[in-house]
């Protein structure tokens, strides 16, 4: 398994398990079974509402002597409704008691955008706070703390854009050090991939798979990266599956990967993703996919009756 190194010698193994989507009641076990097939990177968040049943099955794989905690790679991320200095400590430490962990090894600010304290969706204008009310320099501050304090051995970001990675390495102190953003053939983000590699910040790609469990209405309309025929050309050339393809895309650009499976096959067949490698051809047709999809496209935040605009979020 490949590894991203942090600039304090750290690692961070480029595949993990994506558990966003994942079911209560099913993801205990994916993570166990991940566990076991090999992962050591588990990819979490507040908002998802599993943290408990994730944190029951890394307590499952450590007490079956599968691993160490120090084995482990653990992310979260704080939550929008916690951007407030204040709301920062008691975030992480109630994520922190869901996984039963004692630190954790990333913890990523979700997005560059705030909701009120105790708002899990923020529908209308005054269910959200303003970069004038809580700007994200207050935030990272906060982040940069969690990291003194232990809590944190790693600290980043999620759906940050390059003018909001500027600002907020623009304040002083500790740089982000990964940035997690939706990444695919049908959106390589070469730009802010150019921009975290010049300025030594980690990159990790989420959705891998074009999230073809979106629960999000237009979602019918998307097109699909799974069934793409570029996709399908490279698997069938390899005998590898499209889901493989996709990873080893991911990992061939030297970018961490997070898809989500909560299914003992797929779980194992992503993981063997990692010992796939794609030539320059396959990585020149992906390239050249000619479809241009973001599939988590931030709408859900940015309405009218919302103080952010999708300019906020993203570049282009
Ligand atoms: P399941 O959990 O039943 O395996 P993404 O990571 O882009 O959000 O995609 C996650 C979705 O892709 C889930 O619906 C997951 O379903 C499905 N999935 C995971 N691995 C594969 C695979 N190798 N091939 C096809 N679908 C997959």
């Amino acid at each position: 398994m490949k590894h991203l190194t942090f600039k304090n010698g750290d690692q961070i193994p480029i595949l993990g398990l994506g558990t966003w989507k994942s079911n209560p009641g099913e993801v205990r076990k994916a993570i166990f079974w991940a566990i076991e097939a090999g992962y050591r990177h588990i990819d979490c968040a507040a908002i998802y509402q599993n943290e408990k049943e994730v944190g029951q099955g890394i307590a499952d794989a450590i007490e079956a002597g599968l691993v160490k905690r120090k084995d482990l790679f653990v992310t979260s991320k704080l939550w929008n409704s916690a951007h407030r200095h204040e709301d920062v400590l008691p975030a992480i430490q109630k994520t922190l008691s869901d996984l039963r962990l004692d630190y954790l090894d990333l913890y990523l600010i979700h997005w560059p955008l705030a909701f009120k304290s105790g708002v899990s969706f923020a529908q209308k204008i005054e269910e959200f706070y303003t970069y004038h009310d809580v700007p994200l320099s207050q935030t990272w501050e906060a982040m940069q703390d969690l990291k003194v304090k232990g809590l944190a051995k790693h600290i980043g970001v999620s759906n940050f854009n390059q003018s909001k990675l500027k600002e907020i390495m623009g304040i002083g102190g500790q740089h982000p050090e990964m940035n997690q953003v939706e990444m695919h053939p049908f959106l390589p983000q070469e730009g802010l991939v150019n921009f975290c590699l010049e300025h030594g910040i980690l990159m990790t790609a989420y959705s891998p798979l074009g999230s073809p469990d979106s629960r999000n209405e237009k979602h019918v309309e998307d097109p699909k990266l799974l069934t793409n025929p570029i996709v399908k050309e490279v698997a069938s050339k390899h005998g590898i599956s499209e889901g493989q393809v996709l990873i080893a895309w991911s990992i061939a650009r030297d970018i961490a990967v997070i898809p989500k499976s909560t299914n003992e096959g797929r779980i194992k067949e992503n993981f063997e993703a990692s010992k796939i490698q794609l030539d320059d051809h396959d990585m020149m047709e992906l390239r050249d996919i000619g479809v241009s999809h973001r599939f988590v496209d931030g709408t859900f935040f940015t309405g009218t009756n919302s103080p952010y605009k999708l300019s906020d979020l993203w570049d282009s």
